[in-house]
């Protein structure tokens, strides 16, 4: 986001957009022939003037990274060499019980001890998350001696967090107010009950095919029903099959991750969001979508989320700070629309309320300017992680393996070759004190055995590369 940009006055602005757009291009979310927008997009999305980013994209033509094509627009010149990405998905049409909740703890459970490198879990380095800022805020809140701070804060949740919250919904395309927010403890908590509120035991709800285990373990402990989407490693599901999907099956309701899934890092371009939206509210079927990795697409622009479209207050977004800021505080949100009382009352029947320090401090954060700033920081150190990733796999891993180039995020889907199992892998990693995210617990019947996530999140370059070497070494033992 170039307005980000905009604040910091000690650098030159054009290079920073030099900056964002060759790292676009390094990390392969940018590839050769793909057009980048256009100056005067640029410029008046952002707030920068025309003349910075004519600047910018001279300098990055003088670079041999973009070229202008006369009359048609500037264009991405040339790319390094990086693995195939793994083809659309295709799982069978039928509706399935979910049973993924023992797989997952076990292999969460082994991943604990400090001593193993840690490539299965989404989650964000310590390192790079703003715990000096946040701990000068709770500081300060604290030695205001406001009994609020220590008192319940019922659902809706906290009015100025949620203020916060509905300022930005321009940039993902909505303008909620702070009324149409309620918040959680996290996106799960958010997910868990905007599912209930639309659905029951048995009903059938149609998810991303591989899938955020998380939301197969809600479906699971509900006793829900799962059927999958055939789901593209760019572009997201496919809306096709979705309808036929709808016709075959008695879909109850939608679960999906619309910008930078996990595991996938697909994103939805913002043109089938809609078409989305319009096919589900044809049959009033309502769609919780999950955000809780838009703000880290490393476009200049963050895409928009398919509640932007929303018309009949069918569709429920959810998020939370956890991939940000602070997965410890576990504050999260939700925007259910026409479901919003329904997720009130379940919220205050669930937890009651949501921790009030930790909302008062994500409200502060997001008032003074800091989360802008921090996140421009963080998706530049995930687009370079994901690059080293990349290209640890492509040099260690067998020359079959395909990887995903998210357009964001730190999470990467590998398909390993056919031979090599990912829970053996798994099972053979953590001995060397290696975590990883096997393939199976990303689908209801435990498919995707030659697949494995891989977390970008960490930072320590060294274990991160022997970690890789390893993985390697193992999977040529696998047969
Ligand atoms: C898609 C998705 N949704 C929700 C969550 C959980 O979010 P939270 O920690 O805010 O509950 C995760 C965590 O990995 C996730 O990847």
């Amino acid at each position: 986001m170039m307005d980000q940009i905009a604040t910091n006055r000690t650098d030159y602005l054009y290079e920073r957009v030099v900056d964002e757009i060759s790292h676009l291009v390094d990390q392969g979310t940018l590839r050769a022939g793909d057009r980048i927008p256009s100056i005067r997009k640029l410029s008046s999305k952002d707030g920068i003037s025309v003349s910075t980013v004519l600047q910018a994209y001279l300098v990055l033509e003088n670079k041999g990274i973009i070229e202008a094509r006369p009359q048609s627009g500037y264009y991405v010149k040339s790319h390094r060499d990086l693995p195939a990405e793994p083809k659309p998905t295709h799982p069978p049409p039928t509706v399935t019980a979910v049973g993924v909740s023992q797989l997952v703890s076990q292999v969460f459970h082994a991943a604990r001890d400090p001593r193993v490198t840690d490539l299965g879990a989404a989650t964000p380095s310590p390192g790079l998350l703003p715990i000096k800022r946040l701990n000068r805020i709770v500081g300060t809140l604290m030695r205001r001696y406001d009994p609020a701070a220590i008192n319940y804060d019922f659902p809706p949740g906290y009015e100025p967090l949620r203020r916060q919250i509905a300022k930005r919904s321009p940039e993902f395309g909505s303008s909620l107010t702070a009324d149409d927010i309620i918040t959680t403890n996290g996106a799960m908590e958010a997910v868990n009950l905007c599912i209930r509120a639309v659905a029951k035991a048995g009903d059938i709800i149609a998810i991303e095919s591989p899938t955020y285990f998380g939301f197969l373990q809600i479906i699971e402990s509900l006793g829900m029903k799962a059927v999958e989407i055939p789901t593209h490693a760019r572009n997201g599901i496919l809306l096709d099959e979705l309808e036929q999907l709808i016709r075959r099956h008695k879909i109850k309701a939608c679960l999906l991750c619309t910008n930078l899934s996990n595991p996938l890092g697909s994103s939805m371009p913002d043109k089938n969001k809609k078409e989305l939206v319009e096919l589900l509210a044809r049959r009033e079927i309502p769609l919780i979508e999950d955000d809780i990795y838009g703000d880290l697409c490393f476009a200049p622009l963050r895409p928009k989320t398919a509640k932007a479209y929303d018309k009949k207050g069918l569709v429920l977004l959810c998020s939370s700070f956890s991939k940000t800021v602070a997965p410890g505080f576990r504050v999260g949100w939700a925007a259910p629309g026409r479901f919003r009382s329904e997720v009130e009352r379940l919220k205050f029947m669930n937890t009651m309320a949501t921790a009030t320090l930790p909302q008062m401090t994500i409200s502060e954060f997001l008032e003074n300017g800091g989360y802008d700033r921090h996140l421009r920081r963080l998706k530049k150190r995930f687009a370079d992680q994901m690059r080293f990733v990349t290209d640890l796999v492509s040099q260690r891993f067998p020359k079959e393996t395909k990887v995903t180039r998210p357009a964001g995020g730190y999470l990467l889907w590998v398909e390993l070759p056919k031979r090599v199992n990912s829970l053996r892998l798994h099972a053979e990693a953590l001995r060397q004190n290696i975590s990883i995210a096997p393939g199976p617990m990303f689908s209801p019947k435990n498919r995707y055995e030659n697949f494995i996530r891989l977390s970008c999140g960490q930072t320590e370059s060294e274990r991160i590369e022997e970690a890789i070497a390893k993985l390697g070494r193992i999977m040529k033992d696998i047969r």
